[in-house]
């Protein structure tokens, strides 16, 4: 059996990792890796393929930036010759980004198999990319391998035939449970002169949040005011280092707001474990918060992952300055030294996905043997944070 995995962006990487270990335990089997080279930094890319023990890709794209017509063009004609000569049994594609719906088309045009990893997720927000890729994505796909219960419920109700829907668990959660032994030892927040104090990390990329000068100004000015009482470190994702630089945004030199490089998986893990609360809008960080117990704001009007906010430590907030001071101070306030449990966020996900590609087990919607018994866990291994003075 030949099953091709395609990924190209930085959250891609963190869901292949896991896959990739469990398919190389199965003899009869050869796994493909191709990167289509949509994330092509080093700390964008490389650095996680090392820290997570994913093997060097078979095949690179090299499509780089573009638009989003130009990326996804670019991944559909250099992807099609690969396909065509290996026609691999499987092609997998992970999470939302563009690469991944172009994989999809690709592959389901040359009449290939498509399993999705992370699929029904829904924001019902037709204005965000990601959504267009993962209705997309996921109508094309044979095989739809879902996190959480509620993205199973979207695809039945798109009319998606139950039995092609299996609900395995999160995968990223498999890789923080793997990474954050060696990312607590790594003592990240002393590297930062943080330890032991009262911290935030931040992360904002989104085309909502950076692209407009407006929109990007008060939040820097917000995140800058909140910097007055707790560190903020803030790694910056090339994308809005570059509006912030064309904004001229001059932080307060004597607070706390730091903007940083981007950061590796190992390092970021680390800073969040230990932080007081994270203000961000990226889709992994609201899981992983929620699986830490650290309080998360998220600045999105809507969410793909709800069951973080009813569930979890998430809250939805309007890039607005009052509401996010408000937020924050509730946010800090709530933390709790008991941490969410999630049905199937149990490092487990990658056995499951496995066991449906390579024996056709069937983890079905409505089985509940799996489940993780309902008892909330303290994060005593964790770092605890001190309250804000
Ligand atoms: C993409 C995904 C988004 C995901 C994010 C994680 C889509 C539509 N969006 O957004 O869902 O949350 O990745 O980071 O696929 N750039 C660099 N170096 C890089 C990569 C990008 O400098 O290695 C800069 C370029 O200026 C580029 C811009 O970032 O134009 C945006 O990159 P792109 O891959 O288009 O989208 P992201 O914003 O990273």
């Amino acid at each position: 059996m030949r099953i091709l995995s395609v990924v190209g962006a930085r959250p891609n990487f963190m869901k292949l990792a896991p896959v990739d270990r469990e398919l190389a335990k199965r003899r009869d089997l050869e796994h493909v890796i191709v990167h289509t080279g949509q994330h092509y930094d080093p700390d964008m890319s490389d650095l996680f393929f090392e820290e997570l023990w994913i093997p060097a890709p078979d095949y690179h794209l090299g499509v780089g930036s573009g638009s989003h017509a130009q990326q996804t063009a670019a991944v559909m004609q250099r992807l099609e010759p690969i396909l065509t000569e290996l026609r691999p049994d499987l092609v997998l594609v992970y999470g939302d980004v563009n690469s991944t719906l172009a994989a999809a088309l690709v592959a389901a045009k040359l009449g290939r198999r498509v399993g999705h990893v992370e699929a029904g997720l829904r924001s019902g927000d037709w204005t965000m990319p990601e959504e267009i890729n993962r209705v997309v994505t996921d109508r094309l796909s044979d095989l739809l391998l879902t996190p959480s219960r509620d993205a199973g419920d979207n695809l039945v109700a798109e009319g998606i035939p139950a039995d092609r829907v299996h609900f395995v668990g999160n995968v990223m959660i498999d890789s923080l449970c793997w990474a954050l032994p060696q990312a607590v030892k790594r003592d990240v927040p002393a590297h930062y002169d943080v330890a032991g104090a009262g911290y935030a990390v931040v992360t904002l990329h989104r085309p909502a949040n950076v692209d407009d000068p407006a929109v990007l100004r008060e939040l820097l000015e917000t995140l800058d005011q909140i910097g007055r009482k707790l560190t903020v470190l803030f790694p910056v994702h090339p994308r809005t280092r570059e509006r912030v630089h064309t904004l001229g945004f001059q932080r307060d030199r004597g607070g706390g707001l730091r903007l940083l490089e981007p950061l590796g998986y190992l390092d970021m893990l680390g800073l969040v474990a230990g932080a007081q609360l994270v203000i961000t809008d990226s889709g992994g960080l609201q899981e992983e918060t929620t699986f830490l117990g650290v309080p998360c704001v998220t600045v999105r009007p809507n969410t793909e992952r709800p069951v973080t906010c009813t569930h979890g430590t998430n809250r939805l907030v309007a890039p607005r300055r009052d509401v996010m001071l408000n937020a924050v101070d509730r946010a800090v306030a709530r933390r709790s030294p008991a941490r969410p449990v999630i049905e199937r966020w149990d490092g487990r996900a990658a056995e499951r996905i496995v066991r449906v590609l390579c024996d056709g087990e069937l983890v079905d919607l409505d089985s509940t043997a799996a489940a993780p018994p309902h008892l909330p866990r303290r994060a005593v291994a964790l770092p605890q944070p001190l309250a804000a003075t």
